[in-house]
Order: C-alpha cells, then structure tokens, then sequence
C-alpha cells in the first residue's frame, strides 16, 4: 500500500554549515531554487544563529530575500533559531518582503549535556528557557515550530545516549508547545535496532501523535547522518514504524560542525536521492520529481567541487 511521506531538504542548512567554501548568496539562493523545483514539501533554508559560532550561514537574511520571488505555492520554507534574536531576525525577513516566506522556525537542543554546551553555549535546561518565549511568539505570529533534539542515539563526546533520556528532553518540547518533534542522529551511529528501540520508547511515552490531548497533535520527525551506510536501513526501519516525515540533504551534503571532533569532520546527511529510493521501494511516496532532484545534485556536487562561486 502506498503512503504519503514528508521529506525536508536540509541541504541548504545542515548542508553548507559545515562546508569549508562558502557559497556566495547567489549560489545558496540557486541551490535553494532548485530545491524547491523538485516538489519537496520543505526545505531548510538557512539559521539565524551567531555568525561567529556559523560563519558559512552569516547571509541567511540575504539569502531568504534573495529566494522571495521564487516561492512557489506548496513548498514550506524554514529556518534555525537558537534564541529570541534568532526568532527576530526570522520574523524581520517576513516583515520586509510583506508575507509568511518562513513559515516555520526550528529551536534546537539535545539529550546530550555535553553537546548542548559546545553546540549552543548552554545547559539543555537553559536551551529550553530560551525557547518558551521562542515558541510563544513565533506561534503568534502565525509560524509553526519545529525541536531537535541531537544525539539521540550517540554523542560524539559522551558516548551512547539512552532512549529515555531523548524522551525526556522530548516530552519537555512537546508541553513548550512544538508542532514538530524531529530526533537527530547527529553522528550517523544508529544501526536499524537502536531506531526500533528509539521508537518503541518513544511511542509508548507518547502515542504515535506524539501529543494525545491535542487536537492537533505534533509531527514525529527523523533526521539522519550516514557515516556508516546505514541510514537508508534506519529510515526504513523507522518507516515501517510508522513515521512519516523525514530530513535529508541534497547530495548527502552536510554535519553540524560542533559535532565534529579533532579525528573526524561530522558526517552528512542521508542523501535526498538515497532516502526517497530507499522510502519508495517500501511503498512511500513524495511529491518529488526525480529529475529534478538529480539535476539538483548535479548542481550542488558542482558548487562545492568548484574553488570559486558559479552562480
Ligand atoms: P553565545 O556566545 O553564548 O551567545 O552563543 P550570547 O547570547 O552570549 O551572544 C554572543 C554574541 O552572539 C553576541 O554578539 C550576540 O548578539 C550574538 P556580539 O555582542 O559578540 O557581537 N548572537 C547572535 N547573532 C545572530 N543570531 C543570533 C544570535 N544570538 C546571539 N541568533 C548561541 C549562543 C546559541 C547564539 C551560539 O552558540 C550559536 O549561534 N550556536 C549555533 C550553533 C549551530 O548553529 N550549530 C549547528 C546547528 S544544530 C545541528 O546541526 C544539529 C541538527 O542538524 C540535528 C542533528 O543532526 O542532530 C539540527
Ligand atoms: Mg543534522
């Protein structure tokens, strides 16, 4: 039986954080274009984080009004924020062009102590201070709210990480109001059974709406890396589980950058082409057009492979 699946391209975001070239604002508005030609259903634009923790994402305003034109109808646009800074910037891009461009922010924590400190210079309590008001006023103003939480299955400094202690961060977000609870294995260490494992506890915790006592309820999200080649697998596993909504990046580009370590640059992401083939032989289908998303990574592939901007 066929069953719709929800993918977020997050090259443009997770993806060019961690590369060593920075794209011009042409090159990341082209990319994004791109994107958005395919048919996915969201792509992630850019951060407004500190551009001295992120330089590679220091344009984000540039970009998103560089991309205003081009929105098409369907296709929902988002951007990190760490804090009520990075809320302001977002809704100051919505401002200036007159309309909801950013339809969703994404704050961002982890099940991880350490990680949370070196990612974002807080504790995972304060993390979540800072996104009460966050959430409040981004729902306000009309935006929907995406949490990750990191390192669900393994913490580049502290090691494995249990599945309760990711429900407990999670059950945390959900009372702050997210729309969308998205687990990150940041490192790429999941094997198929550390994602059943996940889920199961995550899903008798919560149920499969995540949020049983609201109408609404809120969007179970997975988010890949592929150090080892096993992503596919784990985002099959984590399908026939019953999620729905997945992250991947175009050309399997991107790594947070805090979460690499002196011996290893972060892993990217579950490649685009990769995750809908690997979906689409169990029965999920997108609204991608496939010659599309090959042409984007032809694209992409050809941007960071050139020393200087071609767009
Ligand atoms: P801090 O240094 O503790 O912040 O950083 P602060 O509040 O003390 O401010 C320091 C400076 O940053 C000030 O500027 C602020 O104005 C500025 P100065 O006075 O020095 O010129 N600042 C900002 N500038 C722009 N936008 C902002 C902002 N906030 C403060 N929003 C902070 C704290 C959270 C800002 C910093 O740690 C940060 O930006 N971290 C972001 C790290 C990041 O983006 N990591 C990658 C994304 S997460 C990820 O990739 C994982 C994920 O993919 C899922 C997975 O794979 O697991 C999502
Ligand atoms: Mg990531």
């Amino acid at each position: 039986m066929s069953e719709r699946v929800r993918i977020t391209e997050v090259g443009p975001r997770d993806g060019l954080q961690n590369e060593p070239r920075i794209l011009s604002v042409h090159e990341k508005a082209e990319l994004v274009r791109t994107l958005m030609a395919t048919g996915v259903d969201e792509v992630e634009v850019s951060s407004f984080v500190s551009p001295k923790w992120v330089p590679q994402l220091g344009d984000a305003r540039e970009v998103f009004l560089a991309i205003a034109p081009d929105k098409p109808r369907g296709t929902e646009l988002s951007a990190l924020v760490p804090n009520e800074k990075g809320l302001d910037a977002a809704l100051d891009v919505n401002q200036a062009v007159g309309s909801r461009l950013i339809d969703k922010v994404s704050v961002f924590t982890a099940a991880s102590e350490t990680f949370s400190t070196r990612n974002t210079n807080a504790s995972i309590d304060q993390t979540l201070e800072r996104f009460e008001p966050v959430i409040g006023r981004a729902h306000a103003s009309g935006l929907r709210v995406r949490a990750y939480v990191s390192c669900v299955i393994a913490c580049p400094f502290e090691g494995r990480i249990a599945p309760e202690a990711v429900a407990d961060v999670g059950a945390r977000l959900l009372d702050l109001g997210a729309d969308e609870l998205d687990l990150g294995d940041t490192i790429g260490a999941a094997e198929p059974q550390d994602i059943a494992r996940l889920l199961d506890t995550i899903f008798s915790r919560f149920g499969h709406r995540l949020r049983p006592t609201s109408s609404a309820g809120a969007d179970l999200v997975i988010h890949l890396h592929d150090t080892f080649g096993r992503a596919a697998a784990c985002a099959v596993e984590a399908y026939n589980r019953g999620v729905r909504s997945f992250d991947s990046a175009i050309a399997g580009l991107g790594g947070c950058p805090y979460a690499s370590t002196s011996q290893r640059r972060a892993p990217g992401n579950i490649d685009t082409e990769v995750l809908v083939a690997a979906l689409a032989a169990r029965g999920g289908t997108t609204a991608i057009r496939l010659p599309k998303l090959q042409e984007a990574g032809r694209w992409a592939r050809a941007a960071l492979r050139s020393k200087d901007p071609i767009a």
